[in-house]
């Protein structure tokens, strides 16, 4: 019985998420392959291990959202990249416990998700699956989260389970039909002062999946109001590292601001499928 039902359920899963990669057109599929190339590259991704793989001898479009902290002033203008598209569809934690999430399951995955493995798909799906393995680097704890449910848990884990917590997130408040523009600073910047921080970034997957990661090391949090040249405008999320030194030395951020680890707070802002959980104190 408890099989059938199991079964029941996976064939149900089976066409939900079908639905979702192939029932919304060719959109999502293309989705996934334009973020291949425009994922936010984390500290941790571009850790020493595999800084050849993120090698770039030009600037990634997707870069233009680092700044520095005398940036950061009203009437400023700072070109950023902000991806005006629909992260892919939300599973929740049971859903998403029925598909095996694991780098040495990518052959089974993409013949379930019906990607060609040469595919760009099949290059996003696998790089995902490479980033959750990837150690975190010193003073960072790091969690690949495939529901809201398992962010939550990393969140428990790291703030306590005691501790309440509130999230945070870029807000398109008027949307520009352009991705990446220039933005003028429209009001003074608002620090967050918080305790402790975890960012949940999206992947590219078939299905939602968040790189959630927490620094020891000191980090401000800023709204920012946004207002760009094509008339877009945004409440948008920021953070400055106060303390880049553990990070590589081929980030894109030292590229972007032509600086180098541990020399000065690199600043990025958040795009808008970022959820950033912040402590309720
Ligand atoms: C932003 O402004 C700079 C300097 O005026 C200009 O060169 C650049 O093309 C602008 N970028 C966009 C995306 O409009």
């Amino acid at each position: 019985m408890a099989t059938t039902i199991q079964f029941a359920s996976k064939i149900f899963l089976l066409l939900l998420v079908l639905y979702a990669c192939n029932g919304n057109g060719r959109a999502s599929r293309e989705m996934m392959a334009e973020e291949n190339g425009s994922v936010l590259k984390l500290p941790s991704m571009d850790h020493k291990e595999i800084s050849n793989h993120h090698m770039m001898d030009h600037l990634d479009p997707s870069s233009l959202v680092f700044f520095t902290l005398n940036d950061l002033k009203l009437g400023n203008k700072i070109p950023v990249y902000f991806p005006m598209k629909n992260p892919a569809p939300l599973l929740s934690q049971n859903e998403a416990n029925l598909i095996p999430f694991s780098y040495n399951n990518l052959d089974y995955l993409l013949n379930f998700f019906s990607f060609s493995p040469v595919s760009p798909q099949a290059k996003a799906m696998k790089n995902t699956l490479q980033q959750c393995v990837i150690k975190p680097i010193k003073g960072e704890t790091k969690t690949c989260a495939t529901s809201l449910e398992s962010t939550h848990d990393f969140v428990h884990d790291t703030f306590g389970l005691q501790t309440k917590f509130r999230v945070l997130q870029t807000k398109h408040i008027q949307k520009p039909g352009v991705n990446l523009d220039n933005y003028t600073i429209l009001s003074e910047p608002e620090e967050i002062r918080v305790t402790n921080m975890v960012a949940c970034h999206t992947l590219p997957y078939p299905y939602r999946v968040f790189y959630c990661h927490s620094q020891k090391s000191e980090n401000k949090l800023f709204k920012v109001s946004l207002g760009g040249d094509s008339g877009g405008r945004v409440e948008a999320m920021a953070i400055c590292h106060m303390d880049t030194s553990e990070w590589s030395k081929d980030h894109a951020s030292f590229r972007v601001l032509r600086t180098q680890p541990g020399a000065s707070p690199v600043c990025h802002f958040f795009r808008a499928d970022v959820l950033v959980y912040v402590p309720i104190v």
